[in-house]
């Protein structure tokens, strides 16, 4: 393991709470590397479900570090919430560490992701509302408030009073809101340091002194590939780089650190909120993978939209972040169907692209070229060994592997760590 990063493979919830859990095992740090809580992982140990937005997943085993890299934004109250729910059901939280230079999620951010989102009317990207994308607006145009402007009420204050005189000007005179007042925010955010204080440190230090130690560092992203603010569907992404290269400038270390880059892809795929999705099932064959696969948003309920496994975006994912593996996710959830499709091109204004398309027209007008595969009809769920899958399931695996050019390695048939599969 030395340094592995784990990433999503398509567009988020690939299931890479549950492959980072499992995964966390033999880590002694687990680092997230951008995001905030916008995303969602669910990790299921025994008869107990976990649902965590910010929180590594690594958090479950007590002899993790869990870390919270400079690159993600944090909204304290959900992070002091988050922490305070692991204490009650007999997790040790006192083991976090965020970085001080994370930025904060401030109320501002939040009202200004859900009015912009209501001015944009029919072209809204479908964010989470949890103020990701101002706060990282705010990062990139230099008036962000970091983590460790809690522990300086001086800085803290003067960083707040200019730039909420700015919100307000944009809140009252473009969105037509009420202005917020600074006091409530500035006692509500000073009230938070007292807490924070043992949390906050420099993580990329941690980082760099745990990987010269030879410990096991996990890196994990949030979101997925195709969310990428640089590599996804732009503009219907998240405001971060939940890729590969993001773990190097989100965690602080640089790219040799790095040994290996597992993407997590689910056996169909999914997405939530707006923009392009070339295999997307608007039909039964959707709805019933909607049903099966549980596919509701962990973070805000919604509704996911599914389709076939694409094997275009696959190949580009595995290009984008030079994956060195594959961890496939829900392959029980195809048992329920009798014939399988694979995308292995699409075709688009009289062109056909083996390659993901980079322009936005030519995505829109996608159609999937499919390749059919013959369902295997059984529950695999409690199958305990690759070699125990029926074997039109392992023909199932083997062609995307074949297909993505590099090993699966990991197949999971059920949301419990014990129906993980290792594939020789
Ligand atoms: P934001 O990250 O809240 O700004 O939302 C931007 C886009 O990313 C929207 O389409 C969201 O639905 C999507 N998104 C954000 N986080 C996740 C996630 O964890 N899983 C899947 N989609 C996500």
């Amino acid at each position: 393991m030395p340094a592995t990063v784990v990433i999503g493979a398509q567009w988020g919830d690939e299931g890479k709470g549950k492959i980072t859990d499992v995964l966390s095992e033999h880590a002694n740090v687990v680092v997230r590397y951008q995001g905030g809580n916008n995303a969602g992982h669910t990790i299921v140990v025994g008869d107990e479900r976990f649902a965590l937005t910010l929180i590594p997943s690594g958090v479950l085993n007590p002899l993790v570090t869990p870390v919270i890299g400079n690159g993600c934004v944090v909204d304290p109250a959900v992070l002091l919430a988050e922490m305070a729910t692991l204490a009650e059901r007999g997790i040790d939280p006192s083991r976090v560490r965020i970085s001080g230079n994370a930025h904060m999620i401030m109320p501002y951010h939040r009202k200004l992701d859900a009015v912009m989102e209501r001015y944009l009317g029919q072209q809204q990207i479908g964010t989470t509302k949890r103020g990701i994308g101002p706060a990282y607006s705010d990062k990139f145009s230099r008036h962000g408030i970091r983590m460790q402007d809690l522990f300086d009420p001086k800085i803290f204050r003067s960083k707040l009073e200019v730039v909420l005189k700015d919100k307000n000007r944009l809140l009252t005179k473009v969105y037509n809101q009420l202005p917020m007042d600074i006091e409530p925010i500035a006692e509500q955010y000073l009230g938070f340091a007292d807490r924070l204080r043992e949390h906050v440190t420099d993580t990329s230090l941690l980082i760099w002194e745990a990987v010269n130690r030879g410990d096991n560092v996990l890196f994990e992203g949030a979101q997925g590939t195709l969310l990428d603010i640089d590599h996804g569907t732009y503009p219907f992404v998240t405001s971060s780089n939940p890729t590969a290269g993001g773990a190097c400038a989100g965690a602080g270390i640089g790219p040799t650190a790095i040994t290996s880059v597992i993407g997590v892809a689910k056996a169909y795929i999914s997405r939530v909120g707006s923009g392009p999705f070339p295999t997307e099932l608007d039909n039964p064959i959707g709805e019933k993978m909607v049903e099966i696969g549980g596919e509701f948003g962990t973070v805000t309920g919604r509704r996911r939209r599914c389709g076939w496994l694409d094997g275009v975006a696959l190949r580009y994912s595995v290009r984008v972040n030079g994956l060195t593996e594959i961890a496939l996710t829900k392959l029980d959830v195809l048992s329920h169907f009798d014939e399988l499709r694979i995308a292995t091109a699409y075709d688009s204004l009289d062109n056909r692209y083996v390659d993901f398309p980079r322009q936005q027209r030519v995505l829109y007008n996608c159609q999937p070229v499919y390749d059919d595969l013959p369902g295997w009809g059984v529950d695999i769920s409690s199958v305990s060994s690759y070699d125990d899958l029926p074997k039109e399931a392992q023909h199932y695996v083997e062609y995307v592997e074949e297909l993505a050019g590099v090993p699966i390695r990991t197949v999971s048939v059920g949301p419990s760590r014990a129906a993980t599969l290792t594939k020789a």
